[in-house]
């Protein structure tokens, strides 16, 4: 079986680092280049032999390099910040025309991937729920784009099961969260955080309670090499961990 040839941009950053010693280390994949600021990417990307590139740059980048690296013929996965809904829609579109694929994850944690899977089925079954959120103190934007999908997971499955939406909070005190899809969020940002998220379900007498922690980037492992074997072979571009983990 001939290796997964894989690309890293943003190859010196903390999860560009992380991803170029785990392809390096990982059977069934080959690293074949590292690009960086200050890389003339764009003209050695088709030469390079790579077959999908990981995009970790910078918040905001992320769908403006995945369309230039489509049209270089490579298949992506961008795991930078701050890819839109409908930035992702673009990138499928263009994908499907050039017979590419990819994916958009927003967070490569399998973990927090399967906490907003359950979040979301519990969703139904509550009269209200609370997100509480921990980053580090580097993290600039708050509440996390994961805490805020979780709450975007959560309400579509109310809504798809025919429940109200959740009760709206009863006072709009800055303590009591930013309200994002009905959900009220709590971001908390101090050193020694890693990436942490609990979502609290209350109903009559009783709390669910479902709790993440990361302690650092391997837990991003998994969910990195799962999305570059779906990319490898993906028509378009999906969206999130899911496509990536359900066909692994
Ligand atoms: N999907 C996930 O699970 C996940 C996990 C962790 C992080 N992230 C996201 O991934 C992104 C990278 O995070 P990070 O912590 O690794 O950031 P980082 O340490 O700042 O690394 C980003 C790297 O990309 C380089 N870069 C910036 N602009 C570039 C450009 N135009 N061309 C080529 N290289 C460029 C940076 O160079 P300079 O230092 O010179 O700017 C830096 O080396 C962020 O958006 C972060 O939120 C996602």
């Amino acid at each position: 079986m001939t290796a997964l040839r894989v690309a890293v941009l943003g190859a010196r950053g903390r999860l560009g680092t992380f991803a170029c010693e785990l392809v390096r280390r990982s059977p069934g994949f080959e690293l074949v280049a590292e690009w960086d600021r200050g890389s003339d990417w764009r003209a050695l990307a088709r030469a390079s032999g790579a077959v999908v590139a990981l995009e970790a740059t910078h918040a905001g980048l992320g769908a403006a390099h995945a369309h230039e690296l489509l049209e270089r013929g490579l298949r992506i996965v961008v795991g930078t910040s701050g890819v839109t809904v409908e930035e992702s829609a673009a990138l499928d579109r263009r994908a499907r025309e050039l017979g590419l694929g990819g994916l958009v994850v927003p967070n490569f944690s399998v973990g927090s991937w399967l906490l907003q899977r359950f979040a979301a089925e519990a969703a139904p079954w509550f009269a209200g729920a609370e997100i509480v959120e921990g980053h580090h103190e580097r993290k600039l934007d708050a509440p996390s784009g994961t805490a805020a999908e979780t709450a975007r997971r959560m309400s579509a499955e109310r809504a798809r099961a025919g429940s109200d939406a959740f009760a709206p909070p009863t006072s709009h005190h800055a303590a009591r969260g930013e309200v994002q899809h009905g959900v009220p969020i709590h971001s908390v940002r101090l050193p020694g955080l890693y990436a942490h998220q609990d979502v609290l379900l209350g109903g009559g007498g009783e709390v669910l309670r479902l709790s993440h922690d990361m302690h650092g980037p391997e837990a991003f492992g998994p969910g990195i090499l799962a999305a570059l074997r779906h990319a490898a072979r993906a028509q378009g571009v999906a969206r999130g961990l899911g496509p990536a983990l359900e066909r692994a």
